[in-house]
Order: C-alpha cells, then structure tokens, then sequence
C-alpha cells in the first residue's frame, strides 16, 4: 500500500514512524513533512492546505492511502477534495471536522446527543472558563478563577476575532480519548494525559501540549470502553444524523470530575503529543485499521495495544508558547535515540546539512519501559543529550503518574 501523510509535526513524525513497520506498506510519502519524516519516506514540498496540491500529488504517484494529521487541512475541507476525486482518505469532512472548527457546533452536537460536557453560560462571571470560537492552536482558552484573570481572557479571545464561549469551570484529572472512526463505528486507542500548561506544576499559559504519557492510572480499558458508549459512539451518530459522518480519529479531552467524565472539547484528529506516547503502544496493524476506517468498514477490526508504559517530553523554543526560534542548530539527537529513546522532528528543518530549529515545539522525546516511572526517567535521561539555544521543557511530566 503506498501512503500519503499530510502534515509535518512531531504527531506526523510519530506516524510516519509506526507506519513504516507496517508489513502492507510500500511507499511511503508526507506532504510536506519534515527532516526527521524524510528518513522515513519521500517528502513533497506540498502544503497540508494546499487541497488541489495534494490531489495532483496523490495521482501523481497512484496513493492507495490519504492520512492527514492536523486539524487546518480537515476543517478547509481537504478531505473532501480528495475523497470526491476517488482517494481514499483517513480524515473527516469539513462539515465533520466542524466538531473540532466550532466550539458552538460541538456544543450543539453534544446537547442533542446528550453527551455529559461543562455547562455553557451566559454571562461570564468567575470562576468560568472562556473559549474563542474557532480553531486557536490550543491556545485560544482562558481559565479564569478571578475577575482580573478573566479581564485578560476576554481582552485576549477578542483579539482572535472569533466570538465566544462561556463554560463552567470543571476540576479534575483530565485525560485524551481516542477513537478510530469509520461514520458508525468507534475503535478504541490507548488512553493519554497531556500536559497543556507551559510550567511546571501546570502553571502558566496553556500550549499545543508539553508532553504526554500512557497508560493513565485508573483509567484502564473497560473506562475507556464506557467513555466510547457515552461520548463517541452518540456523537457518531448524531453526526450520521446530521448529513456530517465522521471518519477519523474522534478524541475526546475529558475532565474526570467527581461526577463522572465531563467533555472539555473534541479535536478531529490524532493529538500531538499524545499520538507520540499512544503508537509505541500500539501493537497491532494500525495501517491496516486506518485504511478499514477510510473504506468505512471497521468491523471485527481489533487493534493490540501493548502494557508497556511511554512517556514523552516536548523541547521547545524558549518563549513558546508566545514565540517561536529559527535557525539554532540542534545537537544531540543520535546520543538521545542511542540511550534508546525516539526523537520525533515538530519545528525542525535542514540549513544545508546542518538541523537547526524552526517553530515553537522542537522536538519531542519518547521513551518506553515497563512502568510509566521506568519509561520517565528515560525520556528525561535522552533530553539530556539534546541542546540548542534557548532550549526549555517541563520537568515534571508524568512525574505524578503511578501506573
Ligand atoms: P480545550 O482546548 O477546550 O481542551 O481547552 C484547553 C484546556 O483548557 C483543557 O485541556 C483544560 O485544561 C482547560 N479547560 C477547558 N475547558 C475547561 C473547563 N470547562 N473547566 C476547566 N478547565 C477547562
Ligand atoms: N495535545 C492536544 C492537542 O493535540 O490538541
């Protein structure tokens, strides 16, 4: 089979990596894909947005599979362009990927199918949570416990032009869960706590995410079965219902609250960095049960999942998530892959021979083990060999996992 992936982060890195072990894979290409991906496959210099682009590409070189991994090319209706031309694509719809486009589309959604999520309001009055209505990167929500935090949040989601949401503030853990969807059917992948806060401690701004680890302590797989039944599988079929079938990755960021699991949000695709920790667990053919998905047929489809532990820690830029940095070199990451860990490529790119940085998250570092503990320690010991200028990362992912 030979694929096309679309996109060029560290979730597309990680992708591009399991896809590769793939016994039915021939080729494998990215669009546009980064430095660490082009050790794996062939990249293009064709942009995940570019629709027209990615279709004369993917008929070009006679692509059996379409996999797009960020959310942009989704909600602009790049899947729609290709799967109207005969390609067969892993990604939802524009209509669909409006669960994640329009946080008052998901809302509305959520209603109708009766799905548990935090209370919208009408006025914004702290404690409450406020949310730019469109896509923002992760980084268009504002949790406001005071009314000095939410005279921030309102000056700041007014500036994303968007208008707005205003949501009960909810405590808890929280948790990513990922379903592979084919419009009727949900398939369960490894569940994923990700660290949105920028600081240590979950302080500061929140990010695209920090880092991630799995498995979640207490959130095993019959947890993750009832959040399927509760949150998912409606969802689909209130979708279904709506003209709008999802076929994708449907994730679903939860806060576990002493009610039961509420929904924070849905994104219409992998999560980065969760997707890093999420494949190494998987064992099973995930090329396989993502082309059943986009032919719309998962069923009997099952997908191993092995015990180990992963961990991942992201390295960024020194002011992300309020910059980015270019063109600092990068040292150390064959040290890191030789104390075994895997060193996925996100705002990477090559200045002659030379990899240097170029956006906000850098790199992220995955290690596994047998305990979370075990797969912690080392990433944090691969991290170690890594350097580039201004280089920061949280030091207490997964610290407080006991799995
Ligand atoms: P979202 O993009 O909607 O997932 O929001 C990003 C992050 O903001 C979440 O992962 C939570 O940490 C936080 N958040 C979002 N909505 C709420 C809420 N209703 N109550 C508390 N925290 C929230
Ligand atoms: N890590 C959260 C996301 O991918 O949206």
């Amino acid at each position: 089979m030979k694929v096309l992936l679309v996109g060029s982060g560290g979730r597309e890195h990680a992708l591009a990596w399991k896809l590769s072990q793939a016994a039915n894979l021939t080729e494998l290409h990215a669009a546009p894909g980064n430095p660490g991906i082009a050790a794996l496959g062939r990249c293009h210099p064709v942009r995940a947005e570019d629709g027209e682009g990615l279709l004369t590409l993917a008929r070009s070189l006679e692509i059996d599979l379409v996999v797009v991994g960020p959310e942009a090319p989704l909600v602009d209706g790049v899947a729609d362009e290709l799967r109207h031309a005969g390609v067969p694509v892993f990604g939802p719809s524009s209509g669909a990927a409006q669960i994640e486009g329009s946080k008052s589309f998901a809302k509305d959604v959520m209603r109708a199918a009766a799905v548990p999520s935090a209370e919208s309001l009408s006025i914004a009055r702290p404690p409450c949570v406020i949310k730019a209505d469109g896509l923002a990167a992760g980084k268009g929500v504002y949790v406001c416990h005071d009314q000095a935090e939410l005279d921030v949040a309102l000056r700041a989601a007014a500036s994303f032009g968007d208008s707005i949401v205003i949501e009960e503030l909810l405590e808890g853990e929280e948790v990513s869960v990922f379903a592979l969807c084919d419009g009727a059917r949900a398939l369960a992948l490894p569940v994923v706590q990700d660290f949105k806060r920028a600081e240590d401690g979950d302080t500061g701004p929140n990010t695209g995410g920090m880092g991630s680890y799995s498995p979640v302590a207490g959130f095993g797989a019959a947890e993750v079965e009832e959040v399927l039944d509760t949150v998912h599988r409606p969802v689909l079929e209130e979708l279904t219902a709506r003209g709008v079938p999802f076929v994708g990755v449907l994730f679903a960021g939860l806060m576990l609250t002493d009610d039961g699991p509420r929904v924070l949000e849905f994104n219409c695709r992998f999560g980065d960095p969760e997707t890093q920790s999420l494949l190494p667990r998987v064992s099973g053919d995930l090329l396989g049960a993502l082309a059943r998905a986009a032919a719309g047929d998962l069923s009997g489809v099952d997908l191993e999942v092995s015990d180990d532990a992963a961990v991942t820690v992201v390295l960024t830029a020194g002011d992300y998530p309020a910059g980015n940095d270019v063109g600092s070199p990068i040292d150390g990451i064959e040290d890191a892959e030789q104390a075994g860990a895997h060193v996925f490529h996100a705002g990477t790119a090559l200045n002659g021979e030379r990899l240097v940085t170029n956006g906000g998250r850098i790199l992220s570092v995955t290690s596994t083990g047998i305990t979370v503990a075990v797969a912690r320690e080392r990433a944090y010991a691969a991290c170690e060999h890594i350097s580039f200028a201004g280089m920061r990362y949280r030091n207490d992912i997964a610290a407080m996992a006991h799995a």
